[in-house]
């Protein structure tokens, strides 16, 4: 039996986020730049290595796989990845998952269920589709929810994740809210994180700390905090009328590292102790130095060993501080 992976700080990491393209078919203006480079595909683990890399995990105690990018979905052949993951499920993998933009939902939804998929988390941040082309770029939210009917159909249970952006969300709170209950989806709200090029867009004169979104919520529900946790870092809370769950990833105005369960590989198996972090190891080269995965496990379990305590995002100085220079899409988020 291997030995759990655990950190410096004593916590267990059992939850493995793997971006499989730093590709995106849209162009968030929090994620990334509008003219980006691509890595070249020679770069990438092919879809035999990010199988090999993810079953290491799964053998190390990792139970949770979240499948990420870049748009995941954009990926040529992905679902042969996913049917392939499908084998750990109901064994040492308690949940196969993906966090998409939603853009290939319609082709890709069934095929998902069928590989054991059963929840996924969609991305969207408004109900205006001008709004949605302006913050998105490039992307139809007419399409993006035709994929999420999609997914619906299929059985996919999902979970909306809107960063709350101060000026251009705002004022749609409660339209998503019942939105959301309308079609029986869960709610997530994300502070926005200064990750990537701040050149464009400044971060801080986007920023929406939750705990004011939650106060506006208070003003017209009753919210009753919840003990229920996903293994993700939001904290959820119901509003008593509607029934609804919400949840609120607040990395600047929470720190929720200190129960911090997670690691993250890039598409050309970087692996990643912190999202808000420059320190990385190499995973490729073990990867393809050997057959045997000795090399592998043990260039993991050095790697957990530095993981770091936690981020060092800050805005309370009215500046940004503990910035990160790459770009969001290049970790997954
Ligand atoms: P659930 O399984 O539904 O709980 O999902 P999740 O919240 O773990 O995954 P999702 O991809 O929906 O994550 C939402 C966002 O939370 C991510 O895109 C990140 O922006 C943020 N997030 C996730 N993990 C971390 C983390 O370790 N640190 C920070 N700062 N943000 C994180
Ligand atoms: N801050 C917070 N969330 C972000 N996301 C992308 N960039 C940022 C950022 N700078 C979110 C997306 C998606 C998830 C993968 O990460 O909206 O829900
Ligand atoms: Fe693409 Fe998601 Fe980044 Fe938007 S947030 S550009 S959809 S990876």
């Amino acid at each position: 039996m291997n030995a759990p992976l655990i950190d410096p700080f004593a916590r267990k990491i059992d939850y493995l986020r793997v971006s499989v393209t730093d590709r995106c078919d849209f162009r968030c203006t929090y994620c990334m730049a509008e003219h980006m480079t691509f890595l070249p595909k020679k770069e990438l683990l092919t879809l035999e290595e990010l199988d090999r890399l993810c079953s290491t995990f799964v053998r190390m105690g990792v139970r949770k796989l979240r499948i990420t990018g870049g748009e995941p979905l954009v990926r040529k052949g992905i679902m042969t990845f996913f049917e392939g993951m499908s084998r750990h499920l109901g064994g040492p993998l308690d949940e196969l998952t993906l966090t998409t933009n939603g853009s290939q939902l319609e082709r890709f939804a069934q095929p998902l269920r069928d590989a054991g998929v059963r929840r996924i988390n969609v991305s969207l941040d408004t109900l205006d589709p001008e709004k949605f082309r302006a913050i998105t770029r490039w992307g139809s939210l007419d399409k993006v929810r035709r994929g999420i009917a999609a997914a619906q159909d299929a059985g996919l249970r999902i979970k909306i994740n809107t960063v709350a952006l101060k000026g251009f969300n705002e004022g749609e709170l409660f339209d998503l809210l019942a939105w959301c209950a309308v079609e029986d989806m869960d709610l997530t709200f994300i502070e926005v994180m200064p990750m990537g090029d701040m050149g464009e867009v400044q971060r801080l004169d986007q920023y929406w700390p939750l705990k004011d979104l939650r106060a506006r919520l208070a003003e017209r529900f009753t919210l009753t905090e919840l003990a229920h946790r996903t293994g993700g870092p939001a904290r959820y809370v119901r509003i008593e009328e509607t029934g609804q769950q919400i949840g609120f990833i607040t990395p600047l105005t929470h720190n929720f590292c200190e129960s911090c369960n997670r690691v993250r590989v890039t598409c050309t198996g970087e692996l990643y102790m912190c999202l808000g972090q420059e320190d990385m190891a190499d995973l490729r080269a073990p990867l393809r130095a050997s057959e045997a995965d000795a090399p592998l496990e043990d260039a993991i379990r050095r790697a957990i060993a530095r993981k770091p305590k936690g981020h060092d995002f800050d805005y309370s100085r009215q500046a940004v501080e503990g910035q990160v220079t790459r770009h969001m899409s290049h970790t997954g988020g």
